[in-house]
């Protein structure tokens, strides 16, 4: 699909399929001269109450000429409206369109009472391209109609098309970049490997003059004295890797260091999983495929913050040589961790590379992890659980997070559950005394490991799909991407 966006006159178009949004509550400029060149059947449905401009419903009209196809699609009402809502409008749209064959579509740009045209074009294209995203490489048929050619953005105000074209090329470039995440993590293990996650970031640094990119090696990782991260992949025969990613932004202060949980595959080690849905554990690297994400996002829009990404890859696999419950190991950190439970692995993992992260002297860290079913389990599948130990950047990522539409909650680092955690035989112990509240647990467990500002996002609700949502299909969502680049845009340096 080829994306542009211009300024030209309503009476010039030429398209399979033109989009127009309507709120219900006021007539928009679009609508009304879009309404007298179809003789008035958009007042006519209005009048009639069948069409009214809810939100998530849609309606095609069939017309001739240039346009044969108009979709009206609704916002809801002006008074709520927000990105979130028009990214909303889009998958509707398309859902509908994409069961007809055609080569290309429009989507006007209206202007919207308290939404900048930037993030209007912005949240327009997010929408079209999130909602088109497939997963098609292992189809050998191709049953799904083909996706049009070109999509087009038309503003029919030439003195705004400027901000607009702004928020359109910022859509598209996020657009695909959480598709590419997405990719990632709909990969399966037997291709999305450590190596192969190695590779992508190496990829990155080549296509990316900004970014820089370190592979450290299993005999790297020994000598960084990462016992946690060799422990989880002891079992496995994939090499681990460890990504150091190096994004450098305008500024000469402090990065910010990200943290992915890349499990290419949870088996659960010897603490064995069982097999129903096991299969989704592939996505357990959806931290990794962040963290590159935000990296490239960072790049390709030019971000102000000096960025360092850093993803300890590994599969966690059972075999005779794999860690056991009981065995204790040396972190990086120096501190001795039971493990109790070969399937807390991500907190393992994470120990080692949020350790490494000190080196960097961060102004902060967040750290990206499918890290608990507990999480789940509290927060369903809509929700990020943060926990922090600074509430200094909370309000921006709230803020962030209405934008965006990637909901946030907060969750606590309850001091009296520390008790949970602490060994007989070591310092620490991977699983909880008290199995409740794992994912406190597990964010208490983490925070053994960090001396800085820190941001925890449990992302294992959010980052996968079991049901169909609005531009988030089936799978891997790419979800905490969007959030972060508007969270970091944001920062002041
Ligand atoms: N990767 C899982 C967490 C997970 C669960 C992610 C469901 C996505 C969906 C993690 O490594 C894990 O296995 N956690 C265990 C921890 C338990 C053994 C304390 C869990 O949550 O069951
Ligand atoms: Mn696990
Ligand atoms: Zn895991």
């Amino acid at each position: 699909m080829k994306f542009s966006i211009s300024s030209k006159p309503l009476a010039s178009l030429k398209t399979d399929a033109l989009i127009m949004p309507l709120l219900p509550d006021k007539i928009l400029a679009e609508e009304k001269e879009l309404d007298r060149l179809l003789n008035r059947q958009i007042s006519k449905l209005r009048q009639s109450k069948d069409f009214t401009g809810e939100p998530n419903k849609a309606r095609i009209l069939f017309s001739s000429g240039n346009l044969p196809r108009i979709i009206l699609v609704g916002l809801g009402p002006s008074a709520g409206l927000n990105s979130e809502k028009l990214r909303e409008a889009m998958s509707t749209a398309t859902t509908e369109l994409k069961k007809l064959p055609l080569r290309t579509m429009t989507a006007l740009v209206p202007k919207l009472p308290g939404i900048s045209p930037a993030a209007v074009t912005q949240a327009l294209t997010e929408g079209v391209l999130l909602s088109h995203y497939e997963f098609p490489y292992y189809k050998t048929a191709k049953n799904n109609p083909p996706k049009p050619d070109s999509v087009e953005f038309v503003s029919l105000r030439k003195a705004e098309l400027r901000l607009a074209t702004v928020g359109f090329e910022t859509g598209l470039k996020l657009g695909q970049i959480v598709n590419a995440v997405r990719d990632l993590g709909n990969q399966p293990a037997n291709i999305a490997t450590p190596t192969h996650l190695a590779n992508y970031a190496e990829g990155l640094a080549r296509t990316h003059k900004n970014i820089k990119v370190k592979i450290l090696h299993k005999a790297d990782i020994k000598k960084e004295n990462m016992g946690a991260i060799l422990a989880v992949s002891q079992g496995s025969d994939e090499e681990p890797k460890f990504i150091v990613l190096e994004y450098r932004g305008k500024t000469t202060g402090a990065p910010v260091v990200l943290v992915g949980k890349g499990i290419t595959f949870d088996s659960g080690g010897i603490s064995i999983k069982p097999g129903e849905k096991m299969e989704e554990m592939k996505y357990d690297m959806a931290g990794a495929a962040t963290v590159m994400g935000v990296i490239q996002a960072a790049s390709e829009l030019k971000l102000l913050q000096n960025l360092v990404g850093l993803i300890p890859a590994t599969e966690n696999l059972p075999s005779g040589k794999a860690a056991k419950p009981g065995d204790i190991i040396r972190s990086r950190s120096g501190k001795t961790i039971e493990i109790i439970n070969t399937d807390a692995e991500g907190r393992l993992v994470l120990s080692d590379a949020l350790d490494y992260a000190k080196k960097y002297k961060p102004r902060l860290v967040i750290d990206f992890a499918t890290l608990t079913g507990s999480i789940v389990v509290a927060l369903g599948d809509e929700l990020t659980g943060v926990f922090t130990n600074t509430k200094r950047f909370l309000d921006n990522l709230e803020a962030a997070a209405k934008l965006t539409g990637e909901k946030i909650w907060p969750m606590p680092l309850e001091k009296s559950y520390q008790q949970f955690i602490k060994s007989d035989f070591a310092d620490l112990r991977n699983l909880g005394t008290v199995r409740y509240g794992d994912s406190i647990n597990a964010a208490l467990f983490l925070e053994h490991f960090v001396d800085y500002p820190w941001i925890h996002l449990d992302i294992a609700g959010v980052a996968w799909a079991t049901r169909e949502k609005p531009y988030r299909p089936k799978g891997a969502t790419g979800t905490g991407l969007r959030l972060i680049v508007e969270f970091l845009k944001n920062l002041k340096s």
